[in-house]
């Protein structure tokens, strides 16, 4: 009896033990710096977790953790959980693995420990073929732990690497994110950011200024303003961290949990047979005037739902996921309103990446084409179009999902090689009857193979309108690529969703391997 009462007391004892180190460990960085945070618009790990996650699904895992750093006032405290917050929950009822790094602990750095924990999730995520989701706010790498702080980025971005193709990674900026710590991010498939919040950067403003002499803010510098329309960084920003999660959970709606799985199928309330007279509309004959690209894509997916990737980043391209009889695809299309949809640098890598990213996760890729061709000009060469533009076709030819594509009106010279031709293997290649397929332009072409004959012309006017006329109804129309094998068909406007949606059902059980070797060596 006594001894029962001893055993009871000392359960009793270690429960209140439990108890208060949860509560402690919960308390992360403690109540003024929780409080700090909040003040700078932030929430805490756990809060940001819960927000993400569907209510009551999250297990967290080594949330005792400590470092074992000493010197440097390192002995002073032992923070648990290491200023990182891992464990797994569920979106939408599929499961992720997620880590919140804690900036109210010693300002959320990664050191050996924190490095380890991260580490160890990102081994689970992929053992288990779920996605991984990162939250970063952090100071970097935790200085008084030197080299070992390093080894703990070292170890995180190995597991990026290997993890890459094998399960979806999402990284969320959600404070600073400074030095070697942005390439965890730069590697995962797809990085977020918050507006004014967010900061990412190689080298602060102290350092730009020390270096280069250059006054810049951080906003300036490594905002998400800036990397959402100028380096391209992000691929989606919102104005706060509520906004983000619900990207974060719409975007993963469209992706399967890892490279074996399927993409989700997800039933909108849209027709299959519903076809689409509202693009000859949309899309105007004269081959001079522009239109936006998004309604066409609105126009064709399911229930008009659309979400786009990069929006601001080499907008002359549009990428993005939707849904097509609720499967979901990959859409690239170019963007006739913008730099009238030329392919330049900044386009051809947005595009490639892309592209690679559905062909490793099975999403069928669906091309719109009308692009006059790649961008010319000095500033396009020096900077290495012929080597950026190269990815564009690495990547279509050696994707081994559906690729589905529709010439809208453009297709010229190499642009019509590169958006998913059937040369690079495209499996359904469509066109509109008024599209324009040929190494270049009426005008053009007629202006160097006519150059000599016009010169001598009588009235050079109305000969280049003959030639151009005759150069257009003989050489640059689909039927001549259609007559070949290049084209599968010639559609109507009104037709179009309706011949993609059978095109994949035809296609859902594509096998395509590549042949053995060890991979191949795109140009980058
Ligand atoms: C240790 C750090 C830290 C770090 C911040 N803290 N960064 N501790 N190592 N890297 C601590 C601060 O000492 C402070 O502790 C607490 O976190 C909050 O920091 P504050 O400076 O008070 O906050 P704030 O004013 O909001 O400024 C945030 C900040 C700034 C901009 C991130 O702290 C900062 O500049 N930190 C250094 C960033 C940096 O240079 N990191 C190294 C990058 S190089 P107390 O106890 O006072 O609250 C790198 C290499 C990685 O990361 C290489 C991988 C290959």
């Amino acid at each position: 009896m006594v001894k029962n009462l001893n055993t009871s007391e000392s359960k009793n004892a270690s429960n209140f033990k439990l108890e208060s180190m949860r509560e402690q460990a919960s308390l992360g960085g403690g109540i003024a710096r929780i409080q700090a945070q909040h003040e700078k618009g932030k929430f805490t790990a756990r809060e940001r977790i819960n927000q993400l996650l569907d209510p009551e699904t999250f297990v967290e895992i080594g949330m005792f953790v400590t470092h074992r750093a000493s010197g440097f006032g390192m002995e002073s405290s032992y923070p648990p959980g290491d200023g990182v917050v891992t464990g797994w929950g569920k979106v939408d009822g599929r499961t992720v693995y997620v880590f919140a790094q804690d900036f109210t602990v010693k300002g959320g750095s990664v050191g050996e420990a924190h490095g380890r924990k991260i580490a160890h999730l990102m081994d689970l995520a992929q053992q288990n073929g779920a996605p991984l989701i990162g939250l970063n706010d952090s100071g970097g790498a935790r200085i008084q732990e030197g080299v070992d702080a390093l080894a703990g980025y070292g170890e995180i971005f190995l597991r990026n690497v290997r993890a890459s193709g094998v399960i979806p990674q999402l990284s969320i900026i959600l404070g600073p994110c400074a030095g070697g710590a942005v390439y965890s991010p730069a590697i995962m498939d797809f990085v977020f950011m918050v507006e004014n919040i967010a900061h990412m950067f190689i080298t602060g403003p102290e350092v730009v200024q020390a270096v280069t002499h250059e006054e810049v803010n951080a906003e300036n510098l490594g905002g998400a303003r800036v990397h959402r329309s100028r380096s391209g960084v992000a691929h989606f920003t919102a104005p706060d961290e509520e906004a983000v999660f619900s990207q974060v959970r719409w975007l993963l709606s469209y992706l399967p949990s890892n490279n074996l799985a399927t993409p989700p199928s997800v039933i909108l309330n849209d027709n299959p047979g519903r076809t689409t007279p509202e693009l000859a509309k949309i899309i105007p004959s004269d081959p001079q005037q522009s239109y936006d690209v998004h309604r066409v894509i609105e126009t064709i997916v399911d229930e008009g739902e659309f979400l786009e990737v990069q929006e601001d980043f080499a907008q002359n391209l549009v990428i993005g996921f939707a849904r097509l009889d609720s499967g979901t695809v990959g859409i690239i299309a170019n963007q006739p309103d913008h730099l009238a949809g030329v392919l330049d640098i900044d386009a051809s890598d947005k595009g490639a990446r892309f592209i690679r990213f559905c062909d490793s996760f099975h999403i069928p890729l669906v091309t719109l084409i009308d692009t006059p061709g790649f961008l010319p000009g000095s500033a396009q060469e020096f900077g290495g179009v012929i080597r950026h533009g190269a990815k564009m076709i690495f990547a279509y030819a050696e994707a081994t999902v559906p690729k589905l594509s529709v010439i809208l009106r453009k297709a010229y010279g190499g642009a019509y090689i590169v958006m998913s031709s059937k040369h690079l293997e495209g499996d359904l290649n469509f066109a509109l009857p008024n599209a324009e397929i040929a190494v270049m332009g009426p005008d053009g072409a007629v202006n160097i193979i006519f150059r000599k004959e016009l010169k001598e012309a009588e009235n050079a006017e109305i000969r280049r309108n003959e030639l151009t006329r005759q150069y257009r109804e003989e050489l640059a129309n689909p039927f001549v690529a259609a007559s070949r094998g290049y084209l599968d068909d010639v559609v109507t406007p009104d037709e179009i969703r309706i011949r993609l949606i059978q095109g994949l059902d035809a296609l859902r059980e594509k096998r395509r391997s590549a042949p053995s070797r060890k991979h191949g060596n795109i140009p980058l």
